[in-house]
C-alpha cells in the first residue's frame, strides 16, 4: 500500500475534484444564483473530508475502485456541510465561524442559510440516483440507509436530543452516547456502509462497516469535545468554549478532559476490532489512530 498521508491525500483532492462537477460550480443564469452561490461557500470552505474519505477506503478496502463510490462520496460531503450551516445557526449553536470563514447565515443571512442547508440535503440523493457507476440495487440500498442516517433515527434525531438537554442538569452517560450515535455517529457508519456497499460486501461485512463506523463517531465526537476546550479557533476554524456557552454536556463537562480522552481511547480500541474483518484494512486501522490523535 502507498503511504498513509499520501492515500489520505489522494482520496481528499479527488473528493474535491468530484464535488466540483457534482455542484456544477457554474450558475448558469438561474435566478436563485444566490443559493447556489452560499451552497459552494460552505461547500468549499474547506473540511477534512473525513466522511467521503471513510466511503473510499471502504470501497477500496473490499476490493473495488474508488471512483464506484463518487457519488456517495460527495453526497455524504454534502449532508455533513448542510448540518454544519443548520448547527450553526443562531437558533442552534449560534456560532459566527465555520472551516475558518464567517459561518453561512454570517455570509448570507440566516434565511439563506436555512435554505442552503435544505438545498444541500436533498440534491445527494438526486446525485446518488443518477450515478452512472452504480447499479440500481446499490441505489436503492444507498439512498435507503443515507436517508436513515439523517432523519429522524440519525443526525436530526441526535440534534433534538442535544437541544432539547441544554436546559437539563440530569444528563447521564447513556443519554450522551445515545446522543452522539444518532447526531455524528450514524453520517459516519452510514459512510462505512456506503462504501461496503460499493463494493457488493456481504451483509455481515455490511454490518462491521456499521459496528466500527458508530464506535469511531462515538470516539470522534468526544474528541470533538475535548478540542473545543483545549484547541485554539485558528486551529480548528471554528469557535472554542461552544459548549459550555451553550450550557451542553458534554463527556468533557461530565468526566473531565484526562478520563474523556481515556473513553475516546477505549471505544476508538473497539472500533479497531470491527476492522478484522475487512479484508484490505491497513489503511482504515491507520485512518482510526490518526483520528483518535487529530488536533482539529
Ligand atoms: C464537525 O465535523 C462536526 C462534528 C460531527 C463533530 P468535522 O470535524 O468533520 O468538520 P469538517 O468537515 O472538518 O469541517
Ligand atoms: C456536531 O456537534 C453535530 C452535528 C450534527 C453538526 P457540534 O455542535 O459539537 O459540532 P461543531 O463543534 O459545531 O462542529
Ligand atoms: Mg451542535
Ligand atoms: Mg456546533
Ligand atoms: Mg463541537
Amino acid at each position: 500500500m502507498m503511504n498513509f498521508e499520501d492515500k489520505l491525500n489522494e482520496y481528499v483532492e479527488y473528493t474535491e475534484k468530484e464535488l466540483k462537477k457534482y455542484n456544477n460550480y457554474s450558475n448558469e443564469n438561474r435566478p436563485q444564483v444566490s443559493l447556489i452561490d452560499a451552497m459552494n461557500y460552505s461547500l468549499k470552505a474547506g473540511g477534512k473530508r473525513i466522511r467521503p474519505a471513510l466511503v473510499f477506503a471502504f470501497c477500496e478496502a473490499l476490493g473495488a475502485e474508488k471512483e464506484i463510490a463518487s457519488a456517495p462520496a460527495c453526497a455524504i460531503e454534502m449532508i455533513h456541510t448542510f448540518s454544519l450551516i443548520h448547527d450553526d445557526l443562531p437558533a442552534m449553536d449560534n456560532d459566527d465561524m465555520r472551516r475558518g470563514k464567517p459561518s453561512c447565515h454570517k455570509a448570507f443571512g440566516e434565511a439563506m442559510a436555512i435554505l442552503a442547508g435544505d438545498a444541500l440535503a436533498v440534491l445527494p440523493f438526486e446525485i446518488i440516483a443518477d450515478a452512472p457507476a452504480l447499479t440500481a440495487e446499490q441505489k436503492v440500498l444507498i439512498i435507503s440507509v443515507l436517508a436513515n442516517s439523517v432523519g429522524r433515527d440519525g443526525m436530526v434525531g441526535g440534534q433534538v436530543i442535544d437541544m432539547e438537554n441544554e436546559n437539563r442538569t440530569d444528563i447521564d452517560e447513556e443519554n450522551l452516547k445515545n446522543m452522539y450515535r444518532c447526531k455524528t455517529g450514524q453520517l459516519l457508519a452510514v459512510s462505512c456502509v456506503m462504501g461496503a456497499i460499493c463494493a457488493d460486501a456481504s451483509t455481515e461485512t455490511i454490518r462491521a462497516a456499521a459496528e466500527y463506523g458508530l464506535r469511531l463517531g462515538l470516539a470522534f465526537q468526544i474528541i470533538d469535545d475535548i478540542l473545543d476546550i483545549t484547541s485554539t479557533t485558528e486551529e480548528l476554524g471554528k469557535p472554542i468554549n461552544s459548549d459550555a456557552e451553550n450550557n451542553k454536556t458534554t463527556f468533557v463537562s461530565l468526566y473531565g478532559i484526562e478520563k474523556a480522552r481515556k473513553m475516546a481511547d477505549k471505544v476508538t480500541s473497539e472500533a479497531m476490532e470491527w476492522l478484522d474483518t475487512v479484508e484490505d484494512n491497513e489503511f482504515l486501522k491507520e485512518f482510526t489512530e490518526h483520528l483518535l490523535r487529530r488536533t482539529k
